[in-house]
């Protein structure tokens, strides 16, 4: 996909959305490569290159560079940049200045977690050019008071959720991220909502799913979130080629005559 229009052109034919994140430009120009629809530049980035524990660690800064550095292996693809932690809350002329630094970076759109509070920011976005995802259900950056539970099990988080993913429609959202909700809940909100759900723990019922790149590709041993597929071993493949790396630095098989300058 090359813009938002292909995004609701996508559920407007059947087909299933398929996204992943992606931080860097070796990873973008692979998933450019494969036939993934568009990349999402996480601000999982926080957690999972810098090693942090949460996504409140992510900053506009932070953002922009990988933002920056995804758009560079992935020139044509629909990038979308997720808005840190705090960024549109106050006042909106921050939330502006912080979505014009990551559309400037190279997102085509913006992600921002949750509504309630700053509804009227992401209209005022979307009037400004600026094409927003919105973010429900389970929303990382507020796992201080969350946790990391699944959300919208009791009838009236339900009721709640699925008006935040009606609310964002009506702020000119192009699509909604519905995270680790149950999936009679997600179902419903995609039949409701004529822009496209993209969900990720929230079953099949979606317009279509996201996948954080590590998690795809089994890239760490020690997390292996339930509601992810590890669809290679990664992380298995990744040892192995450094041990054999290393074994054939110790026994002189590395370099050979053919890596050798003459
Ligand atoms: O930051 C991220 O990777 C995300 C997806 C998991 C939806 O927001
Ligand atoms: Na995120």
């Amino acid at each position: 996909m090359k813009s938002i229009h292909d995004f609701s052109r996508a559920k407007r034919a059947r087909q299933r959305i398929a996204l992943v994140t992606a931080y860097d430009v070796l990873a973008a120009r692979t998933a450019a490569e494969a036939d993934v629809d568009a990349i999402l530049v996480g601000d999982s980035v926080a957690m999972v290159v810098h090693g942090h524990a949460s996504t409140i660690h992510a900053t506009v800064e932070m953002m922009a560079l990988h933002t920056a550095a995804v758009r560079r292996g992935a020139p044509e693809m629909l990038v979308i940049a997720d808005m840190p932690f705090l960024s549109v809350r106050g006042e909106r002329g921050a939330a502006v200045e912080a979505a014009g630094v990551l559309l400037r970076a190279g997102a085509n759109a913006v992600k921002i977690e949750g509504v309630a509070g700053h509804g009227e920011i992401i209209e005022h976005l979307v009037e400004s050019g600026v094409p927003v995802m919105g973010h429900v259900g389970l929303t990382p950056q507020s796992y201080h008071q969350l946790g990391h539970r699944v959300q919208g099990r009791e009838v009236k988080a339900a009721a709640r959720i699925r008006a935040e993913a009606g609310a964002l429609e009506a702020a000119g959202a192009f699509g909604v991220v519905l995270e680790c909700v149950p999936s009679a809940l997600a179902r419903r909100i995609s039949k409701e909502r004529t822009i496209p759900t993209i969900g990720i723990g929230a079953g099949k019922g979606t317009d279509g799913q996201v996948l954080v790149w590590t998690d795809l590709l089994g890239l760490d041993a020690a997390f292996r979130p339930s509601f992810a597929r590890a669809f290679a071993d990664g992380h298995a493949l990744t040892k192995d080629a450094l041990n054999a790396y290393v074994r054939a630095v110790r026994t002189g098989a590395f370099p050979g005559a053919e890596e050798t300058p003459a």
